[in-house]
């Protein structure tokens, strides 16, 4: 039985004041949730507004990236030791716009979950096709290319402490979601990567998330299937109520 997480990926919005206020919201909302573990990554510079806030409860909190290096000559980065340090316990890799717009690649996922997890972080490791790869059938193809490159480099003790988050990239920010047909396909898919890869054990025990235009109102059905662990929510977290909706699912 694997348990859920439910992760509110914010982007970049709200500073570290909003952040509190979001918590002492969703606090009280989410404490009878048993059944699946809470997550909320703010921006760098709310991350201890968002650990303050959220002691004493069973809300966790990641960044949204981390650097692969633990310090040095590197301007405007942020490294998992010092992520650590401030009590933060996960992160997010490799997200889609940090692919588009950052030049993030299956290497520097590969480097920043290694480092990830060296110092103790949970990684949350975002793939997932662009529009024109579903509708030209590649969708298999770059989930593959995407955990070859990104994860299959693991030790088999290291992954069994990742999570994947499935985020097709046409259903994020879009109002399209996948159905929970497609997205149990991709599961499945990856789950067949993983099992091949690193066995049955660790396939059985993976989380797999989805992402994309996850919302109140269809995160029932998609939770619902066997394969979807969980969720990596972005609009929809933004809001206290929206995200404990979902939570709640
Ligand atoms: P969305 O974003 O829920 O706003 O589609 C999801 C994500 O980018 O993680």
């Amino acid at each position: 039985m694997r348990t859920p997480v439910i992760a509110g990926n914010w982007k970049l919005y709200k500073s570290a004041h909003e952040t509190t206020q979001f918590l002492n919201e969703l606090a009280p909302l989410v404490k009878e949730t048993r059944r699946a573990e809470i997550v909320v990554c703010p921006p760098f510079v709310a991350l201890p507004a968002a650990i303050a806030a959220a002691r004493g409860s069973a809300i966790e909190v990641g960044a949204q990236d981390v650097f692969w290096l633990k310090e040095g000559a590197y301007t405007g980065e942020v490294s998992a030791p010092m992520l650590l340090a401030i009590g933060c316990q996960w992160v997010i890799i490799g997200h889609s716009e940090r692919r588009q717009y950052f030049g993030e690649t299956e290497e520097t996922v590969f480097k920043k979950t290694t480092a990830a997890l060296e110092s103790g972080l949970k990684p949350i490791v975002c793939v997932g096709e662009k529009l024109e790869e579903r509708e030209a059938g590649q969708t298999g193809a770059v989930l593959e290319s995407q955990f070859n490159g990104g994860l299959a480099g693991l030790s088999p003790e290291q992954f069994a402490r990742v999570s994947i988050a499935y985020e097709p990239v046409w259903a994020i920010g879009t109002g399209r979601t996948a159905t929970p047909e497609m997205a149990v396909e991709a599961h499945a898919f990856l789950r067949a990567k993983i099992r091949a890869r690193f066995g049955a054990e660790i396939a059985d025990a993976s989380r797999i998330l989805y992402g994309g235009s996850v919302k109140p109102d269809n995160a029932a059905a998609l939770l619902a299937q066997d394969e979807i662990d969980g969720a990596l929510v972005g609009g929809a977290s933004l809001d206290a109520k929206s995200f404990a909706a979902i939570v709640n699912a």
